[in-house]
């Protein structure tokens, strides 16, 4: 798991309840404590029958709360009161796995256990995720429980369909970690540095059809792309990613409209674009589309095929003629991918691209640009400024560039 910028030294308190889905609670508590957070654990008396305190206590390194009458001496607790001095400073309290029993108990105030005391001491954002067998998650008493914590504003993250231990199908399974963690940084990104914006993002080589099964595209992989989409949501963003990519896990909140064609890509874009604060073009389109697509697949058996290829519309520069008349989007990120002459080829495509901030790479370096999982770039700006990063992640990378976005906003507007 790597480290998680927006995670690291956030205190995070998880509860978990005594749902059979207890057990899964532990990779989500190792994975939050690996990506940087602080974790500290309650235990029901009924998620003790499904998991030791121990276990817990060996993936975070923290001690770990059971009973209302443990006081914190020792323990590293601000009080002694165990309920207020875990809630205080707290960025988050996360009840995962929450039973439908805890559910009611936090929907009506009770305060029976230490979990549910703690609910009501905290002031951080409340996030649960249920977990029950068979119909208890649709019952209306517990769809009632929920809407009344919901109206208070605790965020639900929704139990995924499927099967259960009992045998049972239907909607109540505790989501994958990663699925958990994305609706976690969703809340802790709240209130960041582009709370209230929108942005789009593109991602993912583009694929011309040459007939029924075959087509045209290039190397990029998307994962540039997918990595701003997730540092603009930790930063508080609504994000639409507009992605040609297929394979890549989608960060949780981002709209997904998925395209194939460059001439799609630049629909979707055009269709996204009208009061976007930022469009950040990190895709590859195709530059070129076969002239004719063929109706059936090219038999082998006959000639050898002559590619003619047509020319695909330039997005950005579409772009730039409407944000000419409409002003948005305020801020327009390119990307430059170069294989010689990188600095001068990407001044050039920044002042004809009429982007506000390019991003380009040597795509020729091994540990870099398409497919790697770090990126060697440097962002020129059109005030003129260069700024070279050093070989980083892709996640860093986009970390950076979605500062630099953040800024050119707080300008703009
Ligand atoms: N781009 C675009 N529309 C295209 C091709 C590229 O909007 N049809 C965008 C890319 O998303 C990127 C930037 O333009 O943000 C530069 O892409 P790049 O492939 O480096 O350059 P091209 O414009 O295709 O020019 P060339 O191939 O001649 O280098």
């Amino acid at each position: 798991m790597e480290h998680i910028t927006l995670l690291a030294d956030k205190r995070i308190i998880l509860g978990v309840t005594g749902s059979v889905a207890a057990y899964k609670a532990v990779d989500l508590a190792s994975k939050l404590t690996q990506a940087g957070a602080q974790v500290d654990v309650i235990m029901t008396d009924a998620a003790r029958q499904f998991v030791t305190p121990i276990t817990f206590q060996a993936v975070t390194g923290r001690p770990v709360y059971t009973t209302m009458w443990q006081t914190a001496a020792g323990d590293g607790l601000p009080t002694h009161i165990a309920h207020v001095g875990l809630g205080e400073g707290a960025d988050l309290f996360v009840v995962a796995p929450i039973t439908a029993n805890t559910l009611a108990k936090l929907a009506h105030g009770l305060a029976a256990d230490l979990l549910a005391v703690t609910a009501l001491a905290v002031r951080c954002p409340v996030i649960v995720a249920p977990a029950m067998d068979g119909g208890m998650y649709q019952h209306p008493a517990t769809q009632a429980n929920i809407a009344l914590l919901q109206a208070r504003g605790v965020l639900l993250i929704e139990p995924d369909e499927g099967r259960f231990a009992s045998g049972l199908v239907g909607k109540g399974r505790f989501p994958d970690t990663s699925t958990l963690i994305g609706h976690i940084r969703r809340a802790l990104g709240r209130g960041g540095t582009l709370a209230g914006r929108h942005i789009i993002v593109t991602a993912g080589g583009t694929r011309e059809a040459l007939d029924p099964v075959r087509y045209l595209t290039n190397h990029s992989s998307g994962k540039q792309g997918y990595a701003l989409a997730q540092a603009a949501l930790d930063a508080g963003a609504d994000v639409t990613l507009i992605s040609a990519a297929r394979d890549l896990p989608v960060p949780v909140g981002a709209a997904l409209v998925p395209v194939d064609t460059t001439e799609n890509l630049l629909r979707a874009v055009m269709d996204a674009i009208d009061n976007a604060d930022a469009l950040i073009m990190a895709a590859a389109p195709a530059d070129f589309r076969p002239a004719q697509v063929a109706a059936q697949k090219i038999k082998k058996s006959g000639d050898i095929p002559a590619l003619s290829l047509s020319q695909n519309p330039d997005i950005l520069m579409a772009v730039a003629g409407q944000r000419h008349t409409s002003g948005w989007p305020r801020v327009v990120v390119g990307f430059a991918a170069e294989s010689e002459n990188v600095l001068a080829n990407a001044q050039a495509k920044l002042a004809h691209k009429g982007v506000d901030l390019l991003v380009a790479n040597d795509i020729t370096a091994p540990d870099a640009g398409f497919r790697a999982d770090t990126n060697r770039v440097v962002l020129l700006d059109a005030a003129g400024s260069q700024q070279s990063l050093e070989l980083a992640s892709k996640t860093a990378v986009a970390e950076t560039v979605i500062q630099r976005v953040a800024g050119l906003l707080n300008t703009a507007s």
